[in-house]
This record gives structure tokens, C-alpha cells and sequence, in this order.
């Protein structure tokens, strides 16, 4: 190849590797395989070797972080980074509408942009002619530092704009943030690795960001939504702001799915309570809501005060990590028997509820962050997890602060404790002898996903095992509506409605027979395809080691659990008098059996279904040997489609993948 060729070529190749870049990290919708994108970017970098001259900063090679730099360089925005005033009540928030009105001497409502406020970094990017020349952290708001290279290994971040019409000169404004997945590997790998993992998303976002040797940057899971610009030179200004976001995401930025534009003070007021109630559920922190005024004209009218517009305000939501005291430490007993200490805590709110518990995960967690009976600590409540001690603040550590002790013995039976070496988690040994973990394997054997048993809940096992009078499953299926009757909010009505559930409970199936049974990490996955690789109880109960490792997802830990579950004769006890009690199931379709069309097939469900539930459907294609996924891709054998199926059946008909009505299923499956 001559240097002509070479040069067409690493332009072609550096297009296509950013096209396909964007449709993965932005779009989240791939058209070619990894092993293509791997193949192009390879020869790119040949290319690159060959030539070093053809290397430009917008080649996709160049997200793989270089060599450290000695410091970051000083870089001043070309339009400064402005802040934003706060919102904590409605009350502010209506105050601020008025505001906006009266300077624009509206009458009506004003309209506006309302998205979530992110909590990562702002980072300024600058692009010339579309391609990314300088991206800095926002430091004073005039100037900051030069992070152009560590920005550029993000892969969410354009390093050539797609498309046409943008401006000659362009400042886009976003933040850089990690999603909550991605944080937690990267602080599982620190801590593995024996360093000291960040306290949350943001600070491990604005700490990668920092890093001299951008190789590092490049291996931490940082992205980015834009959410607005600085400086725009040339034509083509969008008018307004919701028109904006539309063009930088045609551009090929990602911009939060959740923007959405509302009308007036009531329209921000119900998207601030809407994304409340979302919050829990996003893959990453936010801290609140921005809302901007839509038009760009009007922006223009109402300016600015001091550094921030006038056009603009965050509202945030109520903290997630306050200060409180540890008061004390209690130890509870899992269903596994594990020893879970929980600090009980001054009541502080947080997060929108008052907190007085909060889980301090194991003995090595406490280590670690260094926790005793009395210290002030920051408390956190992310969305509804638990809530737990971040960090301690050593600088209030009372001298009478107590060292927290694993207890020698089970705080409920007083059996031993072991603390196996190597691992985190101190046991009980107590086994069903504990109340705690009888009631909790009793808890799990009487849910919905394993044994189903409705009105069989957790206070009432509470109770019934506190009176002695439920000990092993089993003795679940004898007990008589007269007993029941005896305790706390039971009547005659809802004992007999009890007792009726149990005994249609009895008929069930493989697979919820052995999740329910609770052998430690055989969970509803690995049920079914012990069920549905053995065929039957027995062979299950009988089954060494290496039989059962041939199972899918059953590895060496799994394959010893099971086998000295059922090495218990207690264990096996319980089975033989459940059994005699009269539980049964159908008979399990094995895997791989000719019998079934759909067996090993790989099936993607969508839209919505007449007959049946889409739990349904997933029970019978698995009942009939089935894989159920949730995406569709090159091995997707076909896509069970309903009613509205939306974009699995584009993607479906793009790979060539068929597509089955829900009532042909059926009647393939002689339904
Ligand atoms: S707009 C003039 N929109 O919150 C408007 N900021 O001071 C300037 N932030 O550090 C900011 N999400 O990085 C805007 N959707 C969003 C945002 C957002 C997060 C951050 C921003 C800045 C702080 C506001």
C-alpha cells in the first residue's frame, strides 16, 4: 500500500469506526459484530504503525489513553461555564417561574426544557470544523484544566461530529458521569487489586477524569450526556432548547432520555415528582432536575445575574448521604444463616424517609471503613437499597468510641459461629436448629416465585414458628385451619383461605420444587435447568458432583452445595414427608429431547400477548426446552411477537431472524 492509498483508507476506516463507535455506546444498537469494529480498528492501527504521519485526533485509535503528561495545562473557555441557582421547595420553584414571567412580561405560561441533573463532572468540549480539539474541566467557570486527552478515550464522546450543518466553531457543554454498574466493578477491581475504592459514582467520575496517564481514564466506564453549548460560531442556532438536544444528539451525542419540555410551574412540578419516583430505577445518579427556558429567544431576553441565568434553575432533590451517630451494632441471622451486622443509627433523614438501620455488609466491610459504636458517619439511601454507612468522619471519633466484635455465638440459637478463611461472611451453624434461619428458609419455600402459598407471609411465619408449630416445610401441609384461628389477625375466614392455599400449592412444579427447597445459591435459573438436565427428583438427589456440574450453570460450588444438602438426612427427610404429603409435579420435558421443536431454541419475546402473560410464555417455551432472552441477535432462533412489538421486530427482520405470531406458537406447541 502506498502512502496515497494508506491515506484513503485510514480515512474510510476512521469513518466507519466512528460510525459504528456511535451506534454502539450512544445508540446502543450495534450493526456489526465486536469482531468486525475489532478487525477494522486493527488494520487502522497497521495503517497508523506504517505511517505515523496519517495519525489524526479524530482517529478512533486514540481513545486508548497515551503515556502520562506531567500536568494538566490551563485552558480558558471561550464562553464562560455558568452555574445555576437551587430550588428546594415547590414554593422556589414557583418563585422562580414567576420571575422568568415578570421579566418577560409573559402572561401566559412559559415553556421549558426540563431534564435530570446529572451528578458527574462538567466538562467543555470544543469542536472545530467537527472534530473534538480540546475539552477542559470547568475549573473557575472561566478557565479550567486541559483534559483533551483523557476525554478523548470516552467512548460516548464524538471525537468527529456525524452529519452536517454544525458550526465552524462550537462549544458543547455535558456531564461526565459513571453509571452505577460500571462504578461498582470498578471499585470491586480497587479493592481487589488492594487499593481504596471511591465513596460514589461522582467522585470516581471526577477522579478518572484527573488522571495524568490517560490509559487509566481509558479502562474506567465513564459517559456522557450533553446538555448544552457556549460558544456557537456560524449559522444554524437552533431555537430552542429542546431543538438543540435534538441536534447534538443527530451530531452523535448521547443526551438524557428523560428531557422532555412541560408548560409552566405545575408541568416542572409534576416532572420533578415523576422523576422522583424514576430515580431509583436509573442505571445513575441524579441529584435533582434542571429546567431551562425552552425558547432561545426568550433565554436571550431574561440574560443573566452574576454567573448564572436567569433562564435557568436546578431543583434539587432531598440529600442521599447525611451525618449521623452509630449507636449501636446488631447482628441478623440469614436464611444461609450468614451474620449480617446492622448499625442502629440516630434517626436522620435522608433520601426522603427517616433511616435508623443501616446494613454494614460483613466484618470486612467494617475493617475497612474502619467503623466503631459511636463514630459519626455519612449514611446513605441510593433509590430503595438499603441504606449503609458510607465513611466515617475520624475527626468526631469519641474516646469511648467501641470496637465492633463478631459475635462467638448465634445472637438467636447461640450455635457456634464459623468465619471460614478467605471469606467475608461469619455463619451461624445452627442450621434449621435457629429459628432465624427456619424462618427465613420457611419465608422463601412459602413465596410466590418458589412453593406460591398466598396468605403464608412473613409475619404469620413469624408467628407460627415463634409458637412451635412450624419447624420444616413439610409441616406446613399439616396445618389445620384451628391452629391458624389462634393467632394474631386470623380469622376463621382467612385461616380456612390459608389452609386452602397450601393444599393447591401441593401441585407445582420441578423446578419452584427445588428453588424452594433453598440449597444455598441454586437459585430459579439454576432450578430449572437441574429440573429440566436431570429430569427428575431422584436423579437430582442422587447425582455426584461431576453429574451435575454437566448441568448449565452448575459449576464446582453449586454442584458441592447440592450434594451436601441432600447428604443431610434431615434434608432428605423433609423431601421424602413433603413428598408423602402429597406435593407432585408433572413430569419435566428433558432437554434436548426430540420431542420438542423448541428445544435448545433461543427465543425473544415481545409485545403484548392475548392468551397468555410474557411469564407465561417464558414458563412454557422453557417448559418445552427453550431458552428465553431478553435481546435479539444473530443467535435469536426467532421472536415470539404480540400485539405493539416496537423495536425487536426491526432488529429481528434487520438480522433475518423469524418472526412467530403468537397463535402459530401455540399451535406448534399444541397448545
Ligand atoms: S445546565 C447555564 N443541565 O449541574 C446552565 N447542568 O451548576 C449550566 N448539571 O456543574 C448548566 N446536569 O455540570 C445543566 N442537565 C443539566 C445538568 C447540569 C448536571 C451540572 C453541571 C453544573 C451543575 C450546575
Amino acid at each position: 500500500m502506498n502512502i496515497k492509498e494508506a491515506k484513503r483508507r485510514a480515512a474510510e476506516l476512521t469513518e466507519l469506526l466512528n460510525y459504528h463507535n456511535h451506534r454502539y455506546y450512544v445508540l446502543d444498537d450495534p450493526e456489526i459484530p465486536d469482531s468486525e469494529y475489532d478487525r477494522m480498528l486493527r488494520e487502522l492501527q497497521e495503517i497508523e504503525q506504517a505511517y505515523p504521519e496519517l495519525i489524526s485526533i479524530e482517529s478512533p485509535t486514540q481513545r486508548v489513553g497515551a503515556a502520562p503528561a506531567g500536568r494538566f495545562e490551563e485552558a480558558t473557555h471561550l464562553q464562560p461555564m455558568l452555574s445555576l441557582g437551587n430550588a428546594f421547595t415547590a414554593e422556589e420553584l414557583q418563585d422562580f417561574d414567576r420571575r422568568v414571567r415578570e421579566g418577560l412580561g409573559a402572561s401566559g405560561s412559559v415553556a421549558y426544557s426540563a431534564e435530570p441533573k446529572l451528578d458527574g463532572a462538567a466538562v467543555n468540549l470544543l469542536y472545530e470544523k467537527g472534530v473534538l480539539v480540546m475539552a477542559s474541566t470547568r475549573g473557575d467557570g472561566t478557565t479550567g484544566e486541559d483534559i483533551t486527552q483523557n476525554v478523548r478515550t470516552i467512548p460516548t464522546v464524538p471525537l468527529r461530529l456525524q452529519g452536517a450543518g454544525y458550526p465552524t466553531r462550537m462549544e458543547v457543554r455535558g456531564e461526565i458521569f459513571m453509571r452505577l454498574a460500571g462504578f461498582a466493578s470498578l471499585n470491586q477491581r480497587i479493592v481487589n487489586e488492594g487499593g481504596k475504592p471511591f465513596v460514589n459514582p461522582r467522585n470516581a467520575a471526577a477522579g478518572s477524569l484527573r488522571q495524568l496517564d490517560s490509559r487509566v481514564t481509558a479502562s474506567r466506564p465513564l459517559t456522557m450526556f450533553a446538555y448544552g453549548i457556549g460558544e456557537w460560531e456560524g449559522n444554524g442556532k437552533p431555537d430552542s432548547h429542546t431543538e438543540l438536544l435534538a441536534t447534538l444528539a443527530r451530531w452523535g451525542f448521547a443526551v438524557s432520555p428523560d428531557v422532555t419540555r412541560v408548560i409552566g410551574h405545575e408541568g416542572c412540578q409534576a416532572y420533578y415528582e415523576a422523576m422522583q419516583l424514576k430515580r431509583p430505577e436509573l442505571p445513575y445518579e441524579i441529584d435533582g432536575v434542571v429546567y431551562k427556558v425552552d425558547s432561545a429567544a426568550l433565554q436571550e431576553e431574561l440574560g443573566y445575574v452574576a454567573r448564572a441565568p436567569r433562564w435557568a434553575i436546578a431543583y434539587k432533590f432531598p440529600a442521599q448521604e447525611e451525618l449521623t451517630v452509630i449507636r449501636d451494632v446488631e447482628f441478623q441471622v440469614g436464611r444461609t444463616g450468614a451474620l449480617t451486622p446492622v448499625a442502629r443509627l440516630e434517626p436522620v433523614f435522608v433520601g426522603g424517609v427517616t433511616v435508623s438501620n443501616a446494613t454494614l455488609h460483613n466484618m470486612d466491610e467494617i475493617e475497612r471503613k474502619d467503623i466503631r459504636i459511636g463514630d459519626t458517619v455519612f449514611v446513605r439511601r441510593a433509590g430503595d437499597v438499603i441504606p449503609e454507612v458510607v465513611r466515617v468522619l475520624p475527626e468526631r471519633r469519641p474516646a469511648n468510641a467501641k470496637r465492633i466484635e463478631l459475635p462467638g455465638s448465634c445472637p438467636v440459637c447461640d450455635s457456634d459461629v464459623e468465619r471460614i478463611p478467605g471469606e467475608a461472611v461469619a455463619r451461624c451453624v445452627g442450621g434449621l436448629y435457629c429459628k432465624a434461619q427456619r424462618k427465613e428458609a420457611l419465608i422463601h419455600f412459602a413465596s410466590r416465585r418458589a412453593m406460591d402459598i398466598e396468605g403464608l407471609g412473613t409475619k404469620l411465619i413469624e408467628q407460627l414458628v415463634d409458637a412451635d408449630l412450624l419447624s420444616t416445610p413439610a409441616d406446613i401441609f399439616e396445618l389445620r385451619a384451628e391452629q391458624l384461628q389462634e393467632l394474631d389477625r386470623m380469622g376463621p375466614k382467612s385461616a380456612e383461605n390459608v389452609v386452602a392455599a397450601i393444599q393447591q400449592s401441593k401441585h407445582t412444579t420441578l423446578p419452584r420444587f427445588i428453588f424452594a427447597l433453598g440449597i444455598r445459591e441454586v437459585g430459579e435459573t439454576t432450578a430449572k435447568s437441574l429440573a429440566r438436565h436431570l429430569g427428575g427428583l431422584e436423579t437430582l438427589m442422587g447425582a455426584d458432583e461431576e453429574t451435575l456440574q454437566s448441568t448449565p450453570d452448575v459449576g464446582p460450588v453449586v454442584a458441592g452445595n447440592i450434594v451436601r444438602f441432600f447428604a443431610e438426612s434431615h434434608n432428605r427427610d423433609v423431601v421424602s414427608r413433603l413428598i408423602d404429603l402429597g406435593v407432585t409435579w408433572d413430569d419435566m420435558p428433558q432437554a434436548g429431547a426430540s420431542n420438542s421443536q423448541f428445544s435448545g431454541k433461543v427465543v425473544v419475546i415481545t409485545g403484548t400477548l392475548a392468551q397468555m402473560t410474557r411469564d407465561q410464555a417464558k414458563e412454557l417455551l422453557e417448559s418445552l426446552g427453550a431458552r428465553v432472552t431478553g435481546s435479539v441477535s444473530k443467535r435469536t432462533d426467532f421472536v415470539l411477537a404480540g400485539e405493539n412489538p416496537g423495536s425487536k421486530v426491526e432488529k429481528a427482520k434487520e438480522l433475518g431472524v423469524s418472526i412467530v405470531s403468537e397463535a402459530d406458537f401455540l399451535q406448534l406447541a399444541n397448545f
